[in-house]
């Protein structure tokens, strides 16, 4: 022993700087975003339209290349997609042409698992996201609520160790969003997955965190990381709940006084 304990980081993001070049003109995303995730936590970031949370999670997926700064999972760099990392995006992203079967277990068969076991996976997070009823439709065939959780079944279905989630209930409807919010918490904590979730959802936000990372665009990154220590299953309507959901909402002005 050399006296002293490392915390394990799932994810560790060093100086990250990210900027578009558009019509010739350099438009800066941020610059500097440090960030460090323990493994099995759950981080909801949240922040302003084009305050860079898309971009954030594309580099961590490999999608997207920084212009500087590193990211590293469980202490190896990345800069390419992998296993480890599973993403759900902000439109779903289906192909059209396959059943909703065939998007769910597209990940798997290119890993060359046995038949068997691909459809026992796929029938469970079908099952799961309540789309037990749908495996043969097509994607034209579904409400875009069904197809953002098709997408979510897509991610799960591959065993990733960190989800990326980009605002995957926006377009849900009040009551799924609310038992796919339990769903999720209920997936986290079974599979000790690490999530690194975006929305716009205050309470969804302050339901599921463990931290809330809150970016803006005026500060080129992170403004904020807000702890939620709250106990879980949280209650949406206890006085600690709503004190959170206050200094969010201070975060954006948006409270009342
Ligand atoms: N491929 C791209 N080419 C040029 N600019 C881009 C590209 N992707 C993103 N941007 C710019 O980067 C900024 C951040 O975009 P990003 O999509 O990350 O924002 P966001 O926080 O996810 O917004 P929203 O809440 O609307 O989804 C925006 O100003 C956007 O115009
Ligand atoms: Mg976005």
């Amino acid at each position: 022993m050399d006296g002293y304990q490392r915390i394990a980081h799932s994810l560790e993001i060093k100086n990250l700087a990210k900027s578009f070049l558009i019509n010739g003109l350099i438009h800066p995303v941020f610059s500097c975003l440090d960030l460090e995730i323990e493994q099995g936590e759950f981080v909801v970031i949240v922040g302003e339209s084009g305050s860079g949370k898309t971009t954030l999670l594309r580099i961590i997926a490999g999608l997207e290349k920084a212009d500087h700064g590193s990211v590293a999972v469980a202490g190896k760099y990345v800069d390419s997609v992998g296993t480890e990392r599973g993403m759900v995006f902000q439109e779903p992203r289906l192909l059209p042409w396959l059943t909703v079967r065939k998007n769910v277990s597209i990940g798997l068969e290119l890993r060359k698992i046995p038949q068997t076991e691909i459809d026992r996976t796929v029938e469970a997070f079908l099952h799961l996201v309540g789309l037990a009823g749908f495996a043969s439709a097509y994607p034209g065939q579904l409400s875009g609520g069904m197809a953002q959780r098709v997408g979510i079944a897509r991610a799960l279905a591959t065993n990733p160790e960190i989800m990326l989630l980009d605002e995957p209930l926006g377009a849900l409807d009040a009551m799924t969003k609310i038992r796919m919010q339990r769903e999720l918490e209920r997936i986290w904590q079974e599979q000790a997955l690490t999530m690194i979730m975006v929305t716009h959802d205050i309470e969804e936000a302050v339901y599921l965190a463990d931290r809330i990372v809150v970016m803006s665009k005026e500060e080129g990154g992170i403004r904020e990381v807000i702890p939620v220590s709250l106990p879980r299953s949280r209650d949406r309507s206890s006085k600690q709940f709503g004190e959170v959901r206050e200094t969010l909402l201070r975060e954006f002005h948006l409270n009342a006084q």
